[in-house]
């Protein structure tokens, strides 16, 4: 394929998608001083669109603008040709569903300028699952942002196997130029790492709610105020390292091992029966207890940006 461009010039992204992710997207594209071409089908999208930059821009502009940025460089596009005309990387965060993603990367495949890399928000489909209609596979790749992706370091890079190589450290390269950290991985896992841990605790959650053993409140509880405190500061790995006392990891799997075969976990999914739907549904409402989403998206990033500032990392 005709190689990308330098990771640092570019100059012009285009968001394939724009709902919470690809909305997040645009805003840490503008507040890193790009400019963004916008492109969703939906009736409405560029307003909604505008809603999500406009409320992620004070955390943006707390944590420090670009150079140049500025929400006015900021474009919808209705058509996707034109949409794709100037673009020097695109971020596709169209919905998680499979048929889908291989129908829109194959369209954004055939229109995109030759050379230009394209990335996917998928949060677990493998791109080997998703560019079988694609003419140039080798220029699709994973790009796995986290919500918020204007304040989550996190960016999980991995290719298909016909994904180029280049291509794969190319992306790589062009997160951590704009501001991200980088996990690349060397092979298709399904859900990534993250995820993958992601799911495995949320999968729990459900069956707790459904069984009647814990609500959606003393779930949130459980975690923000005791595991999730220490995970911003060291992961799973290295906080049971801690647990084992000054024997570490190896007394800690020596002592704890054993118990690791009690039935704790039930690592099935849960039936999403409309009954669990709505105690999950209803649990969320209550603990929100009136505040609105938007709300919530504004403490939120208050109090993410308050924990990257107390580790140095922001
Ligand atoms: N929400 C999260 O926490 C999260 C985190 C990481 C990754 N992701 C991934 O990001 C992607 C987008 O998820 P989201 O949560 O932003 O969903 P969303 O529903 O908020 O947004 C999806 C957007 O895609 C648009 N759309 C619909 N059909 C389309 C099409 N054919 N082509 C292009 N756009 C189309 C919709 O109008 C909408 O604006 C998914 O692949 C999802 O798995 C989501």
């Amino acid at each position: 394929m005709t190689p990308p461009i330098a990771v640092a010039d570019v100059r012009t992204v285009c968001c394939a998608g724009v709902g919470v992710i690809g909305g997040g997207w645009a805003a840490y594209f503008l507040a890193r001083g790009y400019d963004v071409v916008a492109w969703d089908p939906a009736p409405g999208a560029d307003d909604r669109l505008r809603h999500v930059v406009d409320a992620a821009w004070p955390a943006l502009t707390e944590l420090g603008l670009a150079d140049g940025a500025d929400r006015s460089r900021l474009r919808f596009e209705p058509e996707l040709d034109k949409a794709l005309a100037g673009a020097e990387f695109v971020q596709e965060s169209a919905p998680e569903d499979l048929e889908l993603k291989r129908r829109l990367l194959a369209d954004l495949d055939a229109a995109a300028p030759e050379g230009v890399v394209i990335g996917s928000s998928t949060s677990g489909y493998g791109m080997s699952e998703m560019d079988t209609l694609a003419d140039h596979p080798e220029r699709l790749v994973v790009g796995h942002p986290f919500n918020p992706p204007y304040l989550i370091p996190l960016v999980e890079v991995v290719g298909s196997e016909r994904t180029s190589p280049e291509v794969v450290a190319w992306a790589g390269d062009f997160y951590r130029h704009v501001g991200k950290s980088v996990i690349t991985m060397d092979r298709e896992v399904p859900g990534f790492i993250a995820n993958r841990l992601q799911e495995a605790l949320w999968r729990e959650a459900l069956h707790m709610v459904n069984a009647g053993e814990a609500t959606v409140e003393q779930i949130d509880l459980s975690i923000t105020d005791g595991p999730g405190l220490r995970w911003p500061i060291h992961g799973p790995m290295l906080t049971f390292h801690l647990a084992g006392g000054q024997g570490g990891m190896a007394h800690m799997l020596d002592h704890f091992g054993p118990s690791l075969q009690s039935p704790w976990t039930r690592l099935v999914s849960a039936e999403l029966t409309p009954a669990l739907r709505d105690a999950v549904v209803d649990g969320c409402e209550r603990e929100a207890d009136g505040r609105s989403i938007d709300d919530l998206v504004a403490e939120r990033d208050a109090g993410v940006i308050a924990i990257l500032r107390a580790l140095g990392r922001a």
